[in-house]
């Protein structure tokens, strides 16, 4: 068997992988996992993860499912079944590969339909002339589904329906073009905030610090660090999450490529990506606007609770600072940048249950999804089982 379906170019598989790692962990998780470990002090274990870890895993996980492909399946149990027919039991651990990918979307798409309903509220002005403490509890209404009536379930519905609609266009057709035009947007609104947040100068428009006070707190190493278990747990995980590895769905992006396809030099391309937007993007934004109007001690101290609380309760009052219309359009930018890293990961943990249906029940794309959306967990059980 071979492949039916392929990647439509070189750069729609390179950016679907990139998006794929590039999720909301970039800009919400890696800067409080770098905060809450001490800064300068994550960055040495961070980077030694990525380079003894990140890489090897993204190759190994690039070659299996090109594996997998060659043979006409795309997605994990029937991908590690195909590397060892004799021995069944890889088949049942290839499970996770597509429950994990479940379990991940579950309440990511949720937290993604949080960044659509946030985009509307920059423009529509909610925010406009609120104080910090009402600003933070429309999040918290926003969440507990208090006040605000069905907004939150409604467009958490449109989120999963707008994915799922993507998903029934294929791979060249839906998740490609997706990230084509998500993937640049995602750098260019990441770029011009972080250019607002180091240029960000102390006693201007409100701010207590230069935006290069949060920069230097993250990149000033610690070497005391490396003797650190939790620090380097706290990266290993950080890189784990953020390559999308141990989940499955780059085995199955994998085993879409053509046999011709370099997936070594894909692997580097879409790996690196995913670093310069973690690293360079990911530190730039949230750490340095954050610390340059409430200094180090209150911004450690708000992470301990995690990076939403920084990213959707705190940061809209702080664009507030510069103006309405400068406010309006950094929680475009900001908020936009989250939807297009959430959706490019979420349409990858989607993918994996579809290659699952139309490989091993041959089923269209389109019947795929629908049965997918009714019953598929009973089904998926029952085929694996037999
Ligand atoms: N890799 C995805 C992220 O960083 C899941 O959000």
């Amino acid at each position: 068997m071979s492949n039916k379906e392929n990647w439509g170019s070189r750069v729609g598989l390179i950016l679907a992988m990139a998006g794929n790692a590039v999720g909301l962990g970039n800009f919400l998780r890696f800067p409080v996992q770098a905060i809450q470990n001490g800064g300068g002090a994550f960055i040495i274990p961070y980077l030694v993860c990525f380079l003894v870890m990140g890489i090897p895993l993204l190759f190994i996980e690039w070659s299996m499912g090109r594996f997998g492909g060659r043979h006409g399946h795309h997605s994990t149990p029937f991908i590690l079944d195909s590397m060892d027919p004799k021995r069944v039991i890889w088949k049942y651990i290839g499970v996770f590969g597509i429950f994990t990918n479940l379990a991940v979307a579950a309440y990511y798409c949720y937290l993604e339909s949080w960044t659509l309903a946030y985009i509307w509220h920059s423009i529509s002005g909610s925010f406009s002339g609120q104080t910090s403490a009402q600003i933070a509890s429309f999040f918290d209404n926003y969440v507990n589904l208090q006040g605000g009536g069905f907004e939150p379930v409604i467009v958490w519905l449109f989120c999963l329906a707008l994915n799922t609609w993507i998903l029934s266009k294929g791979l060249s057709g839906g998740v490609e073009k997706v990230a084509k035009i998500g993937m640049p947007l995602l750098i260019l609104f990441g770029i011009l905030l972080a250019i607002k947040g180091v240029t960000i100068k102390a006693g201007e428009q409100g701010a207590i610090f230069d935006g290069t006070v949060g920069l230097n707190f993250l990149w000033t190493p610690n070497f005391d660090s490396i003797w650190s278990a939790k620090v380097w747990l706290a990266a290993a995980g950080q890189i784990f999450f953020t390559l999308s590895v141990g989940m499955g769905s780059i085995q199955c992006y994998a085993s879409y490529v053509k046999s011709k396809d370099d997936i070594a030099l894909n692997a580097m391309s879409a790996g690196w990506m995913n670093e310069f937007v973690e690293v360079v993007l990911g530190s730039s934004i949230l750490i340095p606007i954050a610390i340059g109007y409430l200094g180090i001690d209150k911004v450690v101290e708000m992470t301990q609770s995690g990076g939403l609380g920084l990213g959707f309760r705190t940061l809209p009052y702080l664009f507030q600072q510069w103006g309405d219309t400068l406010a309006a359009v950094a929680g475009v930018f900001w908020f936009g940048l989250l939807f297009f890293a959430g959706i490019t990961s979420s349409l990858a943990m989607g993918t994996p249950c579809m290659g699952f249906l139309m490989d091993e029940f041959g089923w269209k794309r389109a019947l795929s999804m629908d049965i997918w959306s009714r019953h598929s967990y009973f089904r998926l059980t029952h085929r694996i089982i037999l």
